[in-house]
């Protein structure tokens, strides 16, 4: 199946958005995705509903909003009314109270969907893919992250591979229809081994940013050149 691919907004410049977006959709990207960051569940701060808001009204491409945010369940509706097509939440936003991780997190899916929005999980390179098991027939999508969250242009870490693997093995034996993003460190160079382990959706920030041919660069990560 033909991969989707996702420049990540983090590495564009925040000052001419609006041209960056267009640019990307020009350039033939499949999505676009928001990478929001409040201080606190990482340590820097990017944007907020409000650029989200904006960079709707710049392209008519599908939005992935990736929430590093505590309690993302408060700003659900903001991101909705903002214009996301997709909104992923972390695991690990939910995990510190093991007693009512469960419920939240069904919850805050629940509350995603009733928006008429995709809904999807995250997980950390130091969380094991296991504990998504319980939430793999509730969402629409599950993101592994590739190298710690927080930075653009880090290295690419290779153990999340095997995340993917499983997480093909397990959609199939449930007959599942989840789609699997990869979020982190994906260059032209090992875009080729992330697609063959079965990512449907790559995150790129600096290898189309930093690219001299943006659009050629989107053709590479897709596989198309
Ligand atoms: C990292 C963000 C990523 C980031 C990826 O916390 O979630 O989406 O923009 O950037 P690259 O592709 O440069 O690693
Ligand atoms: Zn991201």
């Amino acid at each position: 199946m033909r991969k989707i691919i996702l420049p990540s907004i983090l590495s564009a410049d925040f000052c001419r958005m609006g041209e960056e977006v267009a640019m990307l959709e020009k350039s033939g990207a499949d999505m676009i995705h928001c990478d929001v960051m409040d201080g606190t569940f990482v340590g820097p701060i990017t944007f907020g509903a409000q650029m989200v808001k904006g960079v709707r009204k710049a392209t008519s491409l599908p939005l992935d909003v990736h929430l590093m945010i505590v309690h993302p369940e408060t700003q659900i509706e903001r991101f909705a009314k903002a214009g996301a097509d997709f909104i992923t939440v972390h695991y690990e936003a939910y995990h510190a109270d093991p007693s009512t991780e469960k419920e939240k997190i069904c919850s805050v899916l629940k509350n995603i969907k009733d928006f008429g929005i995709k809904c999807g999980l995250v997980i950390n390179p130091a969380t094991p893919v296991e504990v998504l098991k319980p939430y793999l027939s509730l969402v629409d999508l599950i993101l592994v992250m590739s190298v710690v969250p927080g930075y653009g242009g880090q290295k690419f870490i290779p153990s999340s591979l095997e995340k993917v693997k499983a997480l093909v093995k397990w959609r199939e034996e449930q007959s599942l229809s989840f789609a699997i993003e990869i979020d982190g460190g994906v260059t032209e160079e090992n875009a080729s081994v992330i697609r063959e382990a079965g990512v449907d959706m790559i995150v790129a920030g600096s290898a189309v940013f930093k690219a001299s041919d943006r659009a050629r660069a989107i053709r590479i990560l897709r596989g198309e050149a």
